[in-house]
């Protein structure tokens, strides 16, 4: 069924909520490291305001699990999306309650609201703890738009619960449907060989979604922290890496599904080790089918891997990469990530990178433009390909 969009309701005068994913990447001293997904959702909030509406913006930032985290505050998003608009970007001291609401009555079509950090209310992540929490959300607008496409793989109270709040007015921003044509098309029919590059550090978020790759693409390559849990599956040693237990088993079975369905799964063949989880700290190589030393964990994809994942990526027509390959906040361990970047970037393809993270690495090196689309959504442009849609789709008004 095809949703409402932005476009097909009058905006004029009308309080408008828009959630937007302003989760951006950050700096050890609490600077904006990234500003793509602010980038990616102003035509949404330009179109907003060019039609008279007045709009109230509330995302998340973090994970603060419902206690107020001043360093996941939003203010430094509102100061940067004022910079990108030219515009004063009005801040809430809260997202809900007497505050925000007589800031939001007061204010007129043309102006801009940002609520502070959703998550600093445990109810946001989980609506069932307070239904009240969303219902207080819905009461400050008329019209609901989600254009948080990184985060429409939730069912949260502002993704998902308060669309029960709007009925036939929960609309679908720019952003998010620009990312699922572009998406849809690419996953639907793709130009083979199709090939998946795995990173990052949420391993267990991935496991399940890499099963459903499997059906669908020519080969998969691991790296960054998953590659722990794999080699623990291959019963190697991973001395201090980051790894999950309860994933070795999942980690076995997908080796055995790769086997069975003809993917190639590439594991690194070597690592970069570290003695600490430092950017100057004392490093080896360790190739994986030797044990990583007990004090040393890994930080990177080693010069073995570069070469041979470069090599064996050449002749792909399409492909999907999210997580970084190492811990490329630190330069001296942002090599595998970069030269595979560089090397995808040069690819006749259709390449589709997911992920703040793998993202921020493109940008740093200035390619962007040289890969075919750049998605807001890490986490959730894995499952819209696993799954064809999201709850935070699902639930948007249906187009009669
Ligand atoms: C993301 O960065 O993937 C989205 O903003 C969702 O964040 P979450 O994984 O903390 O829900």
């Amino acid at each position: 069924m095809k949703k409402l969009s932005i476009t097909d309701f009058d905006l004029k005068d009308k309080k408008v909520l828009m959630r937007v994913d302003f989760n951006v990447p950050l700096t050890d001293d609490d600077k904006i490291l990234d500003d793509t997904r602010i980038k990616a959702a102003l035509q949404s909030i330009k179109y907003v305001l060019d039609n008279n509406g007045a709009l109230i913006l509330m995302s998340h930032l973090g994970r603060p699990k419902g206690k107020k985290d001043p360093k996941l505050s939003l203010k430094i998003v509102a100061k940067r999306l004022s910079e990108l608009l030219g515009l004063e970007v009005k801040m809430a001291p809260d997202s809900i309650g007497p505050e925000v609401e007589n800031l939001t009555k007061s204010l007129k079509p043309k102006e801009i609201l940002l609520l502070e950090n959703l998550r600093f209310h445990e109810a946001e992540t989980k609506p069932e703890k307070d239904p009240n929490f969303a219902k207080s959300l819905a009461s400050l607008a008329d019209i609901y738009i989600n254009d948080a496409f990184g985060t429409a793989h939730r069912k949260h109270s502002s993704t998902y619960t308060i669309t029960k709040y709007f009925p036939g007015k929960s609309l679908m921003g720019f952003l998010l449907k620009k990312e699922i044509s572009f998406l849809g098309k690419a996953i639907k029919n793709p130009k083979r060989p199709f090939y998946a590059i795995i990173g990052g550090k949420k391993i267990s978020t991935k496991i399940g979604v890499i099963d459903s790759l499997i059906d669908k693409v020519d080969a998969i390559f691991i790296g960054g922290a998953m590659t722990y849990t794999f080699l623990k599956a291959l019963n190697l040693s991973v001395g201090k890496s980051i790894y999950e237990e309860d994933f070795v088993t999942e980690a076995q079975k997908i080796m055995a599904k790769c086997d069975e369905k003809k993917v190639s799964l590439h594991l690194p063949l070597d690592i970069v080790v570290a003695d600490e989880f430092k950017n100057d700290a004392k490093t080896q190589i360790i190739n994986t089918d030797e044990n990583i030393p007990d004090n040393f964990e890994g930080m990177d994809i080693g010069p073995k891997t570069i070469k041979e994942f470069s090599s064996l990526l050449k002749d792909a027509k399409t492909i999907l990469w999210n997580g970084p390959l190492g811990v490329f906040e630190f330069d001296n361990f942002a090599k595998g990530t970069n030269e595979i970047a560089k090397e995808v970037s040069k690819i006749n393809c259709i390449s589709i990178v997911g992920g703040g993270d793998s993202i921020a690495a493109i940008n740093k090196l200035g390619i962007a433009d040289k890969f075919s689309h750049l998605s807001t959504g890490g986490g959730a442009s894995l499952e819209y390909i696993e799954l064809g849609s999201l709850p935070g789709i699902e639930a948007l008004s249906d187009k009669k």
